[in-house]
């Protein structure tokens, strides 16, 4: 029997370089030897867009768009959306009674997002409990692996809590504890050097991006405001052009020594901006392509045969569910 990975994104818009390293590169890595289901989160994404659901529903086919374009293969993965298995809402609903609003509240991640959003005052109790929801996605399918960046450890950790108190409670096995797989750059910086790349910050560049756009962007990267000269030193920690060229240039001994001569002085930044946008043109170049290969018709039948497979996993499992509670009335 193959191992299980369950992973996924809020359709909150399209997926960029940071969700690549991150996730989607171990998604597409290890499609072959796992069985894979890859979520679209529009659910989740409502918590904290309940007065915009158009813009999710539009950018459902966008990040099935982003998926196939990387490389995801719909003979290999199952790709469906959130919303259309209501069995993962119902499990949701069993998992509030196991956690305490002040669990909920030492989250670092949706304390993070509760200050960005400025919700201090007034926070939506749907938002609040997302990672209760997100606990039951993972664990509706039995996962044993979660490919995610570094910001959803504390998913995880708080799955498999609830993993551990059902269980106990209702003495059962029927549920499975994940583990996390991080990526090798599980939290990439935005091209400002300032915060992570980001859609909302309007700093992150796009699997879409056109050429145009990628040489825009590799142009624009904050680099070291003290290197003035060609012959001055540089600085290499914090350089965003730096950390780009750590996370997509093949050839790390090169590498090494690029740094070592940007630091010593006389290695300019456009000349390595130009090496970065070359790296990255020929990554994301085939992605384009593969990309437009695919219509919307097609991305239909793909997301309605997942959903389709993905749901009976699901049912099969809310019905030990039911069965472990006590819930099998008929
Ligand atoms: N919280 C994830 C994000 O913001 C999306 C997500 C929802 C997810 N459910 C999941 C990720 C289950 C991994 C597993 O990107």
């Amino acid at each position: 029997m193959k191992k299980v990975i369950l992973t996924g994104d809020r359709p909150t818009g399209k997926l960029h370089l940071g969700h690549y390293v991150g996730s989607l590169l171990n998604r597409v890595l290890l499609q072959d030897t796992y069985t894979q289901f890859v979520m679209i989160a529009d659910v989740q994404a409502l918590t904290d867009n309940f007065e915009h659901p158009q813009k999710i529903i539009e950018n459902v086919y966008e990040v099935a768009r982003d998926y196939l374009s990387v490389g995801l293969d719909p003979q290999k993965t199952t790709f469906f959306i959130q919303s259309q298995i209501p069995e993962i809402t119902e499990l949701t609903l069993y998992y509030l009674n196991l956690v305490t609003l002040g669990r909920l509240e030492r989250n670092p991640t949706v304390k993070t997002e509760i200050h960005q959003k400025k919700y201090e005052d007034s926070i939506p109790a749907g938002f609040f409990c997302y990672p209760v929801n997100q606990a039951a996605d993972i664990t509706i399918f039995k996962a044993d692996l979660v490919p995610v960046g570094q910001d959803q450890v504390p998913m995880i950790e708080q799955t498999n809590e609830i993993v551990r108190k059902f269980n106990r409670i209702y003495d059962t096995t029927c549920l499975k504890e994940a583990k996390v797989l991080l990526g090798d750059t599980s939290r990439l910086v935005g091209i400002d050097g300032k915060s992570k790349a980001s859609k909302s910050l309007g700093n992150a560049l796009f699997l879409s991006d056109t050429p145009e756009e990628i040489k825009h962007k590799v142009f624009a990267m904050f680099t070291d405001p003290m290197h003035i000269r060609l012959s001055d030193p540089g600085h290499v920690e914090g350089n965003v052009v730096f950390t780009y060229l750590d996370a997509f240039y093949k050839d790390k001994e090169e590498l090494a020594a690029l740094k070592a001569h940007y630091e010593r002085g006389g290695l300019g930044d456009t000349t390595l901006k130009n090496l970065l946008n070359e790296t990255l043109q020929n990554l994301l170049a085939p992605f384009r392509e593969k990309r437009e290969s695919f219509q919307t018709k097609d991305l239909k039948e793909i997301l309605f045969s997942g959903t389709t497979q993905a749901r009976k996993v699901a049912q099969e499992t809310m019905r030990e569910v039911r069965e472990a509670i006590g819930l099998n009335y008929f």
